[in-house]
């Protein structure tokens, strides 16, 4: 399996990456980020809304790993949608980051009745090469198509809640037949499938955690990863998921554990 996707903007993008939400004090995050870069991981998932860019920007400096080799994700959050001062927004991304572009920059919510012109925003910042590659989040199949509709830039990326016990196998569907690359916040549920019997049995038979089975699961969909452990032991579990498969049965057993449940927001709730 390869390690990365090539976006629709051409860029690569790891298929494993470091999510940093609740990773906040200063030593924590610069710590996970020293960690996880020394074990190979690229990708460090962060957002305006985790209050946390200035620390990532540390650890960034911190981890001694080229500019270039690293592959930074920022969100803007829907405040700054409603008032509109996306360019604004995002300059502060970038001053608190410490960098002069992202790799990817990415709408966090579809907040009604702003995300296109917020899109449209994000497609100058994209042209002006501050942002390597641009995409959404949370964002569902009309959604998508209004952007596609009303734009030039199809979202390289669509990040989107998925783990075994919430398999959006349609939007999931739908974004990889239009080329974009779907990634999976919240991989382990927040630990909500880590007990599962189902997950153990597998689990035994490969000696892996559940951890990463359900993360090799994810990645079997053609869907990339982003767990965020800011322990070092995890860290490494988390990505030691690249050297083993699980064969069409285990698959669809693990298919059958999806029951909708979703361990981070709904996005009616968070739309309004
Ligand atoms: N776009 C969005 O709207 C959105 C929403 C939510 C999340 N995200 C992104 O996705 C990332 C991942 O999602 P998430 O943080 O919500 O949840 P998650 O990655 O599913 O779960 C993280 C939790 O699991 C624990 N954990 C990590 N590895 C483990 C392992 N191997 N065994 C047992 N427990 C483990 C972590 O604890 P420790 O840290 O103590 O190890 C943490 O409490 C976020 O950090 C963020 O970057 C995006």
């Amino acid at each position: 399996m390869d390690l990365n996707f090539t976006l629709n903007s051409g860029t690569m993008m790891p298929k494993l990456g470091l999510g940093l939400y609740k990773a906040v004090s200063e030593g924590e995050v610069v710590q996970a980020i020293k960690d996880a870069s020394t074990l190979g991981y690229r990708l460090f998932d962060t957002a305006s809304a985790y209050k946390n860019e200035e620390e990532v920007g540390l650890g960034l400096k911190a981890c001694g790993i080229p500019r270039s080799e690293l592959f930074i994700t920022t969100k803007i959050w829907n405040t700054a949608q409603r008032i509109g001062n996306v360019e604004g927004a995002f300059e502060r991304s970038l001053e608190r980051l410490g960098l002069d572009y992202v790799d990817l920059y990415l709408i966090h919510w579809p907040v009604p009745g702003c995300y296109l012109d917020t899109w449209h925003a994000l497609e100058k910042i994209y042209k002006s090469g501050r942002a390597r590659a641009i995409g959404v989040s949370n964002f569902n199949e009309i959604q998508i198509q209004d952007i596609i509709d009303h734009s030039e830039t199809v979202p390289a990326v669509n990040q989107i809640e998925y783990h075994p016990l919430f398999n959006q196998d349609s939007i999931r569907t739908y974004c990889q037949n239009l080329g974009i690359a779907v990634q999976a916040y919240a991989p382990l549920a927040r630990g909500a499938y880590l007990d599962k019997d189902v997950l153990k049995k597998i689990a035994q038979k490969y000696n892996r955690s559940t951890a990463q089975i359900g993360l090799r699961w994810i990645l079997q969909k053609g869907i990339g990863v982003i767990p965020k452990s800011v322990h070092l032991d995890r860290i490494l579990q988390n990505s030691q998921i690249f050297d083993f498969e699980l064969d069409d049965l285990e698959m669809a057993t693990i298919d059958s554990l999806n029951e909708g449940y979703r361990s981070a927001s709904i996005p009616e709730d968070m739309q309004i």
